[in-house]
């Protein structure tokens, strides 16, 4: 099998490498030269647990990398779309870059030998393939199904799992308005995945509506457990993370993504979020509940800066550490991170802000350049801050011990996550939100 791939980020370049492992023929394709020369080398251009070795392995046993969509594209049985879609400055999704991708295609069309099948992957708003991308590819008097199979593939895989998760998805979800094409893809998943895995084939645009439905969902359920976090944090001797693994115990409502903290952040699902709210207004509904969601999690990070004026009265000059910039762990991705938030509103306090990340330093260092005091070490935070708030839930965090904490000229240290068991004695405290 011959798979081409168009846009090497984080779904496209853990896909490239996964398929390279079940010896798939793969070409994958990105316009960015820089890029596409680390990944060349075996380097991932960005931090991914375990996609440097599947990726150096893919180079070795004949992954394919281009900067351009040659005339033979067509050659591949399966050319995947995996490009960004973000949002622009009318808080739409912005499709540039897909719609680049379906120009070029469109053009090559021509040298096509047999009928291609076109997939998108990329996260799009219902609608949009079959109101923008098929007339686009119908260019030049090409049609479906005699010309070229469309289908739609959203995909699920989290940063940080990315591996993990294109290795074995909870779900293969295969739209399109042909049965005879959807076959092809899901016959070709069949021989890569595991015997048991799942498959909802649907048409194309319910596909598309899916993808957007579970993060909006999931930004709820996260906002749901931060409201309760925030209730709980005026009630004394109340504890979320009880209250949370109870209702996880129903189930009617699973433990996962009930982890209260400073809200949610991430290349996803605040841009997912807004591109839904400002779809479904175009379209005639206002989804009040989606706004709220998002207002919600935009005032989250306050409940952190509360919390630490309840403490220090005067942050004016006081040195505050922060453990934790990438959005979660086991990433270097600090789109849409909390803690740059959080940083940014303690800088108009005119607080001294020194910060620790163990992957994501390079990246925050880009933003804030002098602004910041960076280290190395997460323990050189302790010693040279007078309060620290733990934001990020790394590993290594867990290890942070009272010795740490009394280091701090408050020692107070916050804890976000509440990854640390919660102790007061002898005047250390760390303090989460909702306990
Ligand atoms: C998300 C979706 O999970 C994934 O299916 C989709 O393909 C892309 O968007 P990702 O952004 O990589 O994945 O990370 P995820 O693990 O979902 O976390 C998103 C944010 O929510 C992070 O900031 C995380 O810290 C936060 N979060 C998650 C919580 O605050 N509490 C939780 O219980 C879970």
């Amino acid at each position: 099998m011959k798979v081409g791939i168009i846009g090497l980020g984080f779904v496209g370049l853990s896909l490239a490498a996964f398929l390279s492992s079940k010896n798939v023929q793969v070409t994958g394709i990105d316009i960015d030269k820089t890029k596409i020369q680390t990944i060349q080398k075996g380097i991932p251009p960005f931090y991914e647990q375990n996609l440097q070795q599947y990726l150096k392995k893919a180079i070795k046993t004949g992954l394919k990398l281009k900067t351009e969509i040659s005339n033979d594209v067509f050659s591949n049985d399966f050319i995947f779309i995996t490009v960004s879609t973000p949002i622009n400055k009318h808080n739409e999704i912005d499709l540039d870059y897909l719609k680049t991708a379906i120009r070029s295609l469109n053009k090559k069309l021509q040298f096509a030998k047999k009928t291609p099948t076109i997939i998108i992957k990329s996260t799009v708003v219902p609608g949009t393939t079959i109101q923008t991308i098929k007339p686009m590819l119908e260019g030049n008097s090409f049609r479906e199904s005699t010309d070229f199979n469309l289908l739609t593939n959203p995909e699920f895989l989290r940063e940080g799992s990315a591996i993990k998760d294109t290795r074995s998805p909870h779900v293969v979800i295969v739209g399109g308005n042909d049965a005879k094409s959807r076959k092809k893809l899901v016959e070709f998943y069949k021989k890569i995945y595991s015997k048991n895995q799942n498959y909802v084939e649907t048409n194309t645009t319910t596909a598309e509506m899916i993808k957007y439905a579970n993060n909006a969902f999931l930004a709820t359920k996260i906002t749901f457990i931060n409201s309760m976090a925030n209730i709980c944090q005026k009630i004394p001797d109340t504890n979320v993370d009880d209250v949370a693994k109870v209702m996880g115990m129903d189930p009617r409502i699973s433990r996962l993504f009930l982890n209260a903290g400073p809200g949610f952040g991430g290349s996803c699902f605040p841009k997912d979020l807004q591109a839904l709210i400002t779809y479904s207004k175009n379209i005639g509904y206002s989804p009040k509940l989606l706004e709220t969601v998002q207002d919600c999690n935009n005032q989250q990070v306050d409940s952190v800066i509360k919390l630490l004026k309840k403490n220090i009265k005067n942050l004016r000059n006081k040195k505050i550490g922060i453990l934790g910039l990438a959005f979660k762990e086991n990433t270097n991705d600090i789109r849409e991170s909390v803690s740059i938030n959080l940083i940014k509103k303690l800088l108009r306090e005119k607080c001294i802000v020194n910060v620790h990340d163990p992957k994501a330093l390079k990246n925050v260092k880009k933003i804030f350049k002098n602004k910041l005091v960076y280290f190395d070490e997460y323990k050189q935070i302790f010693h040279h801050s007078d309060c620290a708030i733990l934001m990020t839930p790394w590993n290594e965090y867990k290890k942070i011990n009272p010795n740490m904490i009394k280091q701090l000229h408050y020692k107070i240290l916050i804890d976000t996550r509440r990854i640390l068991k919660n102790s007061n004695k002898d005047g250390l405290i760390s303090l989460g939100i909702g306990v």
